[in-house]
């Protein structure tokens, strides 16, 4: 089939890769010109394992192009998929300017029947405002049709989330666009649920919302644990082979961030806020997620005594682990504490190191994981990169002025880090 997605950021680019991968003639279109010129000469914005190779294949194969013109991706396509940004505004709520604009964008340049899908995560009853925009703003009676398809990819797995979906809801207000949005998941092989738009849109908040409500129980049982020598990670295991439970979504940490979660919770209290529903479980979870990272930072401070001066090295930058993404990240946030304490850092990352210095300027980077302890007084794990279980524990312990590592990821062991004679503070354990 032939498809648009306006908008090349993680939800865009990675979708239009994989809808070509499978065989549909894609076109990506992008108000960035910088953006568009770079991924025209091959290049890829972020990282994301296995993009690059996907992207380059797909438009070696004449399948996938890169444009700045919205009218030309809408000429040129059966379906129009928005995959624009809907960022946080300081109250809660989604700015949805950018939906919008393309919207009338899109009204513009329709000449013919399209079917315009929403990616973008939105507030429920979104569609009905797309639909609205585009009939007031198109030249002609043109025919189209609004869908939600929310995309559920998480970063750092977006390619294998969106090959193989657990599911692909499709929101729709009319049955007309049901068998063109079926064709187009057909190659995937995941269930399909068609649904009314403000049920798919609330779907998306909904999901988000739960998974991050899972962390925060988990964090929440973790301070629990730690009161009472119990091991979260146990118990976590027994409750997760509860088949209604499941075990995914519930590793204690330095709690959840990144750029869907945090701002996701905010946009669906306030939603329901505007709905006459006070979401107080809600607010909780987000609370929860606030002071896990405040009892983190006083395990810290208490085991070090002092902060100031001292020099403390940090694995770890990205919000979680196989990203460059740094938006929300505890891990910047614990850093920001630390030096607010009055610390020296000396940082690494696999990938976010360049990201990260905007964030962090007075920091040290440090290219190699097991150079990081040099000089240090502790190490703190704040990102779950599977390469930091390969650290070099003895050449750190040598390093540090003393054999001391927090490990807000519970990547290692306590017991064998209390028999290699490790001062070892993780999380719920
Ligand atoms: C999330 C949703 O998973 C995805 O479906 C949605 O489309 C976008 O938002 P993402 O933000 O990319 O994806 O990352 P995710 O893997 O969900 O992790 C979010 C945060 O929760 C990270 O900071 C991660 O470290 C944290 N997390 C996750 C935990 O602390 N414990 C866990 O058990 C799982």
């Amino acid at each position: 089939m032939k498809l648009a997605i306006i908008g090349t950021g993680y939800v865009g680019l990675v979708t239009g890769a994989c809808f070509a991968d499978v065989g549909h003639q894609v076109t990506c279109v992008d108000n960035d010109t910088q953006k568009v010129a770079l991924l025209q000469a091959g290049g890829i914005p972020i990282y994301e394992p296995g993009l690059a190779e996907l992207v380059r294949k797909n438009v070696a194969a004449g399948r996938l192009r890169f444009t700045t013109s919205i009218a030309e991706g809408v000429a040129a396509s059966e379906i129009i998929f928005i995959a624009v940004p809907t960022p946080p505004q300081p109250d809660g709520s989604v700015d949805m300017s950018f939906i919008e604009k393309v919207a009338r964008e899109i009204a513009g340049a329709l000449t013919s029947y399209k079917i315009v899908v929403d990616k973008s995560t939105v507030p429920v009853k979104t569609g009905d405002k797309v639909a609205e925009t585009i009939e007031r703003y198109s030249r002609s009676r043109v025919d189209f049709d609004v869908v939600s398809n929310p995309e559920f990819l998480r970063e750092g797995f977006a390619v294998e989330d969106l090959m193989h979906p657990d599911r692909i809801v499709v929101g729709v207000r009319s049955p007309r666009p049901v068998p063109a949005m079926k064709a187009v998941y057909a190659p995937f092989q995941a269930p399909i649920i068609v649904t009314d738009i403000n049920s798919a849109e609330l779907i998306k908040h909904a999901s988000n919302s739960f998974l991050a409500l899972k962390i925060s129980y988990i964090n929440a049982v973790s301070a629990i644990c730690e009161a009472t020598g119990a091991n979260v990670q146990q118990v976590a295991n027994g409750m997760g082979l509860d088949a209604r439970i499941g075990r995914r979504f519930l590793n204690a940490g330095l709690g959840f961030g990144g750029s869907c979660f945090p701002k996701d919770l905010s946009a669906f209290i306030k939603i329901s806020e505007q709905v006459g529903y006070d979401f107080r479980l809600l607010k909780e979870v987000q609370r929860i997620n606030v002071e896990q990272m405040e009892r983190f930072v006083k395990k810290i401070t208490e085991t070090l005594w002092v902060l100031k001066d001292k020099t403390i090295g940090v694995l770890g930058l990205a919000f979680k682990q196989n990203t460059d993404d740094v938006r929300s990240s505890p891990a910047i946030d614990l850093c920001q504490r630390l030096l607010g304490g009055g610390a020296r850092l000396r940082v690494h990352d696999p990938k976010a190191m360049d990201k990260a210095r905007a964030l962090l300027p007075n920091v040290t980077y440090v290219d190699d994981m097991n150079e990081v302890a040099a000089g240090c007084d502790a190490l703190v794990i704040a990102t779950e990169w599977d390469e930091f279980k390969q650290l070099d524990l003895a050449r750190a312990r040598d390093q540090l002025s003393a054999p001391i590592l927090f490990d807000g990821r519970n990547l290692f062991d306590p017991d064998e880090m209390a028999q290699l004679g490790w001062i070892y503070k993780s999380v719920g354990r």
